[in-house]
């Protein structure tokens, strides 16, 4: 039941979280939402007079988001519901390989959700069957060419969120994995061809949010993407890096 519940949304200005907010606040939720881009956060706040608390910031910033904690805090006293979607996507040329960008990966997809996780724990243990819920990425499950700072960063959260889900069990407070294949975020990429490995975010926002409703320890799509990764993931060495840079991004391609 998602009606009434009160649910704090990382990365809810783009992409799948901009989605999650849609499906959610039509359902009744009540959402603190958060990044750094406020324009779409106050449209929602607009759109859904009563049910949004906008709480904008940079999450990278530890300071800030113990604000944004403070702020949901005094508002509503406690979270039912936590979704990290906020991420982002760099990739690594190898042929000059830069620490830098395995740095802002992990700043971000890592350890920007440890900042969250602080704020949100003590809200979630005074709300209403908790449910912590973290965006971590389906290529953590083989090696994916130039994905070495985003899939070591969401390797590191989903190990994060797995043994939260050990210790937080004797609180009940469930744990939640959403691990995306390849989402289209931008509606000018997406097509009939792509869609077999690819989804929409809109389509994976209303996926997402109907499993959610379950508590499953993951959720995991698209299939068919997934069905190509395991197979790729037992192939000879060299078949494997062939088609595995064939369906990797192109170098022109940025959404995560
Ligand atoms: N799209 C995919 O194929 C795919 C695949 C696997 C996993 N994922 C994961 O799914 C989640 C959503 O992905 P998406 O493709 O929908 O991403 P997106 O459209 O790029 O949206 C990312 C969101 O994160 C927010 N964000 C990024 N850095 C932030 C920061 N420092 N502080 C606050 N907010 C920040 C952005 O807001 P601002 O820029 O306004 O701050 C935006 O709302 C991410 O965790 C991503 O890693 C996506």
């Amino acid at each position: 039941m998602i009606e009434g519940r009160r649910i704090w949304l990382t990365g809810a200005s783009s992409g799948i979280g901009a989605h999650m907010a849609k499906e959610l606040l039509q359902n009744g939720a009540h959402l603190a939402l958060t990044a750094r881009t406020l324009a779409p956060l106050v449209r929602l706040y607009e759109r859904y007079p009563g049910q949004v608390l906008l709480v904008p910031g940079d999450l990278t910033d530890h300071a800030q988001v113990r604000e944004i904690g403070m702020t949901i805090a005094q508002t509503w006293g406690a979270l039912d519901t936590v979704i990290l979607s906020a991420g982002t996507c760099e990739y690594v040329d190898v042929r000059q390989f830069d620490a830098r960008v395995i740095e802002r990966s992990v700043c971000t997809n890592l350890l920007a959700n440890s900042y969250c996780i602080e704020s949100a724990l003590p809200l979630l243990r005074a709300g209403r069957t908790p449910h912590l819920v973290g965006v971590v990425s389906a290529i953590t499950a083989a090696p994916q060419s130039r994905a070495q700072a985003f899939g070591a960063a969401k390797s590191g959260l989903r190990y994060l969120l797995a043994s939260l889900r050990v210790d937080l069990a004797a609180e009940k407070i469930d744990v939640t994995l959403v691990s995306p294949g390849f989402i289209d975020t931008s509606p000018a990429t997406h097509n009939e061809h792509s869609a077999q490995v690819h989804w929409p975010a809109s389509k994976a926002a209303s996926y997402i949010c109907q499993q959610l409703q379950k508590r499953p320890r993951e959720i995991v799509f698209p299939t068919r993407f997934l069905k190509v990764l395991n197979v790729l993931a037992n192939l000879p060495k060299r078949l494997h890096m062939a088609l595995t840079k064939r369906l990797s991004r192109r170098p022109d391609e940025t959404s995560s």
